[in-house]
C-alpha cells in the first residue's frame, strides 16, 4: 500500500500548487490525504465535483463538530469557540450573513472605489518619493487592504501595527500558544473598541452594527467581537497576499504583463485569472453529516473533506492549459472565493482593491522589477494563506 500524502504541503514555487501534489492530481477528482494529526480525510481536486459538494447541505462548516478536520494544532481553538459565518451552518449562518450583505454589495463597493484609489495613490507617492528599492508588502500590499477595511469597519488605522501583527500570528503561529495569545489580544482590543464606540459613536460598519443590532439586543456582544475579528483579519490578510503574489507572478510572466500594460481594459479578467492561478486560500474544510455518493465514491457521515482550490482551479476539464497564466482567458467560475453559502463575502471589495492596486502600480512605475533574483525571495508556507513574505522591488 502506498503512503497517504500529507496535506497541506509547502509550494515549491509561490504561484504553483506544490509539485508533491502531483499524485492527487493524477488520481481523479477525489482522493485521500493525511492531516498533521495522522487523520485521513477526503481531498477534492475536481472542479465539477467541488461545485456539487460545496452546495451540498450534508457537508457542514461547524467547527464545533468533534469530527470537523483541523489542519494544524493552532486551529484547535476553533473547536471551543463559535466562529461566526465561516464556522456555522444555516440557518444561523444565513442570519449573520444577511446582516452584512448590504455593506459588501457591488453598489457599496463601487462607491468605495474613489477612496481605494486615493489610498493607493498616496502609498505610491510615498514609495516613489523614497525611491528604489522598496519592500512591496510593507509599503503597499498590506497597507492598501488594511486601510480600506479599517475605513469600512470604523477601526482606527493608527492601530494597524498591533492588529496586523496579531492577525499574522493567528494565521501563522508559529506555535499554538502564540496563535491563542494573539487571538486573545485582538479579542480584547475589539471588545474595548466596541465599548468606546458605544459611548462615542463614529462612522463605519461596526458603529452601524452597534446601533442597529447590539443596542436592540439582536446581536450578542461576544458575537459582534468575533464578527469584527473575522472581518478585520479576512479583510486585509487575503487581499494583501493577492497583491504581493499577483505582482510577483506578473513580473515573472513578462509577456502577460506586457499584454496587460498594452490594454488596461484586460485588468478585470486578469484579476480573475490571477485569483484562479494563485488560489491563495488553498484548503477549505468541511465535515460530512450524512453519507454522500459522488464520482463513484461514498463520503461517509463523519468523514472530513478538504477542497484543494489550487488543484480544483487547475482542473483540465474546466480550463484548457490550466498551468499557464493567461490574462486574456475567461477564468470565471474559479473557486478561489469558494462556492455556495460561504462564498467570500468580501469578493467585490477584494476585486476592486486588486484591480486598482495592480493597475496603478504598473501604470505609475513602468520599470518595475524584482530587486533580487526570484529564487531568493521568501514566500509563505503551505499551512497558511499563500503569498509573499517580502517582495523587494526596484525600478
Ligand atoms: C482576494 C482576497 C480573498 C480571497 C482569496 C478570499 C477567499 C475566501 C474563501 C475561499 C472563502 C470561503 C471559505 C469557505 O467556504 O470555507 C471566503 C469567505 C469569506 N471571506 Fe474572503 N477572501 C478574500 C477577501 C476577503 C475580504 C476583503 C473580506 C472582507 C471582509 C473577506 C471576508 C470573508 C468572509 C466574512 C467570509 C465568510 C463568508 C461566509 O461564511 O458566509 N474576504 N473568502
Amino acid at each position: 500500500m502506498t503512503e497517504t500524502l500529507s496535506f497541506p504541503q509547502d509550494r515549491s514555487c509561490p504561484y504553483h500548487p506544490p509539485t508533491s501534489y502531483a499524485p492527487l492530481r493524477a488520481s481523479g477528482p477525489l482522493s485521500h490525504v493525511a492531516l498533521y494529526d495522522g487523520r485521513t480525510i477526503w481531498a477534492v481536486t475536481g472542479h465539477a465535483e467541488a461545485r456539487a459538494l460545496l452546495i451540498d447541505q450534508r457537508l457542514s462548516s461547524d467547527r464545533q463538530n468533534p469530527a470537523f478536520p483541523i489542519p494544524q494544532a493552532r486551529f484547535e481553538v476553533a473547536r471551543r469557540l463559535r466562529t461566526p459565518l465561516l464556522g456555522v451552518d444555516d440557518p444561523e449562518h444565513n442570519t449573520q450573513r444577511r446582516m452584512l450583505i448590504p455593506s459588501f454589495s457591488l453598489k457599496r463597493t463601487a462607491a468605495l472605489r474613489p477612496e481605494i484609489q486615493r489610498i493607493v495613490d498616496e502609498l505610491l507617492d510615498r514609495m516613489l518619493a523614497q525611491g528604489p528599492p522598496a519592500e512591496l508588502v510593507t509599503a503597499f500590499a498590506l497597507p492598501v487592504p488594511s486601510m480600506v477595511i479599517c475605513s469600512l469597519l470604523g477601526v482606527p488605522y493608527a492601530d494597524h501595527e498591533f492588529f496586523e501583527e496579531r492577525s499574522r500570528r493567528i494565521l501563522r503561529g508559529p506555535t499554538a500558544e502564540e496563535s491563542e495569545e494573539a487571538r486573545l489580544a485582538l479579542d480584547e482590543y475589539l471588545a474595548d473598541l466596541i465599548a468606546r464606540k458605544e459611548k462615542d459613536p463614529g462612522e463605519g460598519l461596526l458603529d452601524e452594527l452597534i446601533a442597529e443590532r447590539l443596542a436592540t439586543g439582536a446581536l450578542e456582544r461576544e458575537e459582534l467581537v468575533r464578527l469584527a475579528m473575522i472581518l478585520l483579519v479576512a479583510g486585509h490578510e487575503t487581499t494583501a497576499n493577492m497583491i504581493s503574489l499577483g505582482t510577483f507572478t506578473l513580473l515573472e510572466h513578462p509577456d502577460q504583463l506586457a499584454q496587460l500594460r498594452a490594454d488596461e481594459s484586460l485588468m478585470p479578467t486578469a484579476v480573475e485569472e490571477l485569483l484562479r492561478f494563485l488560489s491563495i486560500a488553498d484548503g477549505m474544510l468541511r465535515v460530512a453529516t450524512d453519507d454522500i455518493e459522488i464520482a463513484g465514491r461514498t463520503i461517509r457521515a463523519g468523514d472530513g473533506v478538504v477542497f484543494s482550490t489550487s488543484l480544483i482551479n487547475r482542473d483540465e476539464a474546466a480550463y484548457p492549459a490550466p498551468d499557464e497564466l493567461d490574462v486574456g482567458r475567461s477564468a470565471r467560475h474559479h473557486l478561489a472565493f469558494g462556492f455556495g453559502i460561504h462564498q467570500c463575502l468580501g469578493q467585490n471589495l477584494a476585486r476592486a482593491e486588486m484591480e486598482i492596486a495592480l493597475r496603478s502600480l504598473f501604470r505609475r512605475i513602468p520599470g518595475l522589477r524584482l530587486a533580487v533574483p526570484a529564487a531568493e525571495i521568501p514566500f509563505k508556507p503551505g499551512d497558511t494563506l499563500q503569498g509573499m513574505i517580502e517582495l523587494p522591488l526596484a525600478w
